[in-house]
């Protein structure tokens, strides 16, 4: 059995229907993780679940210390990880409320610690990334999505942008000319930690807004919120019956 993480991103900062069986906090070479982890049984499977942006929502995506998650995540002996996100939707599939396990990334973000392959960390490592998501846990979640009543989008090439602002439509427009679907800021450098850490990393993103320019109106927080609500009831639904695909 290989255990699996989740890691909770806006909207999803706690499982309600996780039964908590530990939380510990966990220092690492790079500092301490975002929040405590939290070992615990959802729908009797066991996993290990952290909140990516702490446990009261208060770290912003370009101050998340990445490397600490990870590596505290390794240090449990994870050794696959789910990773909820909230992102934007650019292209026409990706409409509010949508869930979509892209297939793609593209990285924009610049100045976070990306690497552990620095000084002593075994400096010449360079990781395959040609496929940065784990097409194992993809494909649970793409199964599992058949037997749920909302529709899960299989692809798409997700951007990761620095934040913590929203783009301008102008720079959406460029990333749609990039090929990128759905925009988040924190896709990266996480899903590369995890590969450099030989875990199996995949995405399953919650469209909380069309990204900018993509509509007529401004995006509001009120809209993102009211959206991840919904969103994240749905994300709860898949996980509970990916797990059992993974485990
Ligand atoms: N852009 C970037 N990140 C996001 C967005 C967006 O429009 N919505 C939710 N996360």
């Amino acid at each position: 059995m290989s255990k699996l993480a989740i890691i909770g991103g806006t909207g999803l900062a706690h499982l309600s229907n996780l039964k908590i069986i530990n939380k510990q906090m966990v220092h690492t070479p790079f500092g301490p993780a975002s929040a405590p982890l939290i070992t615990g049984e959802l729908c009797s499977e066991s996993i290990i679940f952290i909140a990516r942006h702490g446990h009261g929502h208060t770290i912003p995506p370009h101050k998340i210390n990445y490397q600490a998650n990870i590596w505290a995540l390794k240090s449990l002996d994870v050794e696959q990880i789910i990773a909820v996100a909230a992102v934007g939707g650019i292209t026409e599939q990706m409409s509010p409320k949508s869930i979509v396990i892209p297939e793609q990334l593209i990285d924009y973000t610049y100045g976070r610690e990306h690497t552990f392959f620095n000084d002593d960390f075994n400096p010449e490592r360079h990781i395959d990334f040609t496929q940065p998501y784990n097409q194992r846990l993809r494909k649970a979640m793409l199964t599992a999505a058949e037997s749920v009543d909302f529709a899960v989008v299989d692809n798409g090439v997700y951007a990761a942008t620095q934040g913590p602002r929203l783009e301008t439509a102008a720079e959406i427009k460029k990333l749609e000319n990039d090929g990128c679907d759905i925009v988040g800021m924190t896709g990266m450098p996480e899903a590369a930690l995890a590969r450099e850490l030989d875990m199996h990393y995949a995405t399953c993103a919650v469209v909380a807004n069309w990204a900018a320019g993509k509509c007529k109106n401004e995006i509001t927080m009120q809209e993102i919120e009211t959206n991840l609500i919904d969103g994240m009831k749905n994300v709860r639904e898949l996980l509970e019956k990916t797990l059992p695909r993974v485990l």
